[in-house]
């Protein structure tokens, strides 16, 4: 592997709006970040993944960018953020930057300039088409936040593409100079210091070329399933363009020593394996598998709390990758209920001891190590677009995006004003200050796994296998070059009786209640586990 700290990381993920706000507007910022810098070096992070900061008109709070090269001024400005990146490296924490390639804001520039007329010689940086006859839409492509992915512009009579919001217009990867154009905000975010990308939405970056029809999904239920899956988007995504574009991608980062590029992408293996693939590919052979990339893994995110899925799913993704190839994974993010909501408060903790014992880089969403829960909004104060084009599904992200509880002190700490959207009502119980007193929150388990994974080789290095047991625990050896690990989950509320016959004893390294009764060295013939108990031993 050619980043050494690759191997070793653990990243935090940061939506900035939610984590501090330093300047007391009710909006985390580039300052407040600084300001806690301490407490992720406390708890042992070594690497922080920011949703964007970049200069938008938030109507999709960041992912609408109208400039690549600015701040935008609700975080601060370019020096606050040349300041974090320093502050960070001096406590030898990288920072990657979201990187949003599909798509710009209706308020970019370019966008400006494309719509002008249909004559621009911006016109082909977007995907404008000439409506059918009757005047519909060319096909019948839909946008992930709801209804056709075409908008109508009166102006020009066209329409132009927009796989997400219609304030966020596609760009035309098909146009050379688009490629050329976004590469150089690579470049410039690079040469300032970054630490790498995680690159949004990367599997709608090319569309059919012919712009056929999307097939019709079979199974889709309508009124019940996310209006976007009536249709089987074959045409609108996962075009072949877009895996060669990951590698290239992958390769202009790894000419810069040290770098890290995660993509956003929501696949089955075979998928996520193509991307693999795909980089390695443009390797000379004895460096094949040695790129610093790796596509998101967000399976874990919707699997089912059952041990039986979670050990069937890690076994055949851990057994698909080559050598050299980096797995991750992922409890948790922006877009997705928080992990402690979806499978409970004790078994949140119990998937922490496992996202963090783990082959690969492990990807932390902010809060979710204090055990945050998602936070009912009330109709009247919900702010994420997809909430309001589609209400009522459950598909909103607001109660993810809440702000970090900091303490117990008005607002959670997290600011000296309202923020922008409500506070968890449980801040009191769960909060950072709180946390941190108690031997046994949390906060306590996940700083010792991060510490015991940070000065750890087999966790770091080693191989993976999961142990048959029973269908209520997952099980599985770490085992590297100055030893093994056993990591026993039980997914279950009942408590359950084990023999692990291949060893006699095992020394007690974490518990995922931090109980401190339990006994340092435990027969593991006999091992008795309580519900919703998580154990790592070493053997
Ligand atoms: C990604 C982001 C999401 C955003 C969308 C459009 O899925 O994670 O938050 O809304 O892309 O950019």
């Amino acid at each position: 592997m050619q980043n050494s700290w690759i191997n070793s990381v653990v990243f935090y993920h940061i939506y900035p709006r939610s984590f501090k706000d330093s300047n007391s507007d009710g909006i985390g910022d580039l300052n407040g970040i600084i300001e806690k810098l301490d407490y992720l070096k406390d708890l042992g992070v070594g690497g922080i993944w920011l949703s964007p900061v970049y200069k938008s008109p938030m109507v999709d709070f960041g992912y609408d960018i109208s400039d690549y090269y600015v701040i935008d001024s609700i975080f601060g400005n370019l020096e606050d953020f040349k300041l974090l990146i320093g502050k960070a490296h001096q406590k030898n924490i990288k920072i990657i930057m979201d990187f949003v390639p599909n798509h710009t804001s209706d308020k970019h520039p370019l966008f400006l300039k494309s719509s002008a007329s249909k004559d621009s010689p911006w016109r082909d940086y977007y995907i404008w088409h000439e409506p059918k006859k009757n005047g519909h839409p060319p096909n019948n492509w839909l946008s992930v936040f709801g209804g056709s992915a075409w908008e109508w512009d009166k102006q020009t009579g066209e329409y132009y593409l927009h796989s997400f919001l219609k304030e966020q217009p596609d760009l035309n990867w098909r146009n050379p100079v688009v490629r050329k154009l976004m590469f150089q905000v690579l470049k410039f975010w690079l040469d300032l210091g970054v630490d790498g990308f995680r690159v949004d939405a990367i599997h709608h970056l090319y569309k059919d070329k012919l712009l056929r029809n999307n097939p019709k999904n079979p199974s889709f239920k309508p009124g019940k399933d996310d209006p976007f899956d009536e249709f089987t988007p074959l045409y609108i995504k996962w075009q072949p363009e877009m895996f060669e574009e990951t590698a290239n991608l992958c390769h202009f980062i790894n000419k810069y020593k040290d770098k890290f590029v995660v993509t956003e992408v929501y696949g089955e293996i075979y998928q996520l394996m193509k991307f693999y693939q795909a980089c390695s590919k443009k390797l000379p052979k004895k460096k094949q598998g040695c790129i610093a990339f790796c596509p998101f893994n967000l399976q874990l995110i919707s699997l089912p709390w059952k041990a039986s899925a979670y050990k069937t799913f890690i076994d055949e993704y851990d057994a698909t990758l080559c050598n050299g190839e980096l797995p991750n994974y992922v409890l948790g993010n922006h877009d997705r209920s928080r992990i402690a909501t979806r499978i409970g408060t004790l078994q949140a903790r119990v998937a922490a001891i496992m996202l963090l014992t783990l082959r690969g880089v492990p990807f932390i969403y902010y809060g979710d190590e204090i055990g945050m829960k998602d936070v009912t909004i009330p109709k009247k104060m919900v702010f994420d677009p997809f909430e309001k084009n589609i209400p009522g599904k459950g598909l909103g992200r607001d109660p993810e995006r809440t702000p970090m509880q900091w303490d117990n002190k008005p607002h959670a700490g997290f600011s000296k004003v309202t923020p922008w959207l409500p506070v968890s009502g449980d801040f009191k119980k769960f909060n950072v200050s709180s946390e941190l007193k108690d031997k046994k929150s949390i906060l306590s388990l996940y700083k010792k796994l991060i510490h015991l994974r940070n000065n750890s080789e087999v966790l770091q290095e080693g191989k993976y296998y999961s142990l048959p047991v029973s269908t209520d625990i997952f099980a599985y050896i770490r085992a590297g070059e100055t030893g093994k690990l056993l990591v026993v989950l039980n997914f279950s509320a009942k408590k359950q009786t084990i023999n692990f016959k291949n060893f006699a004893k095992g020394k007690m390294l974490i518990n995922s209640y931090l109980d401190t009764k339990h006994e340092k060295i435990v027969d593991l013939n006999k091992l008795i586990l309580q519900g919703n108990e998580g154990y790592v031993f070493a053997v």
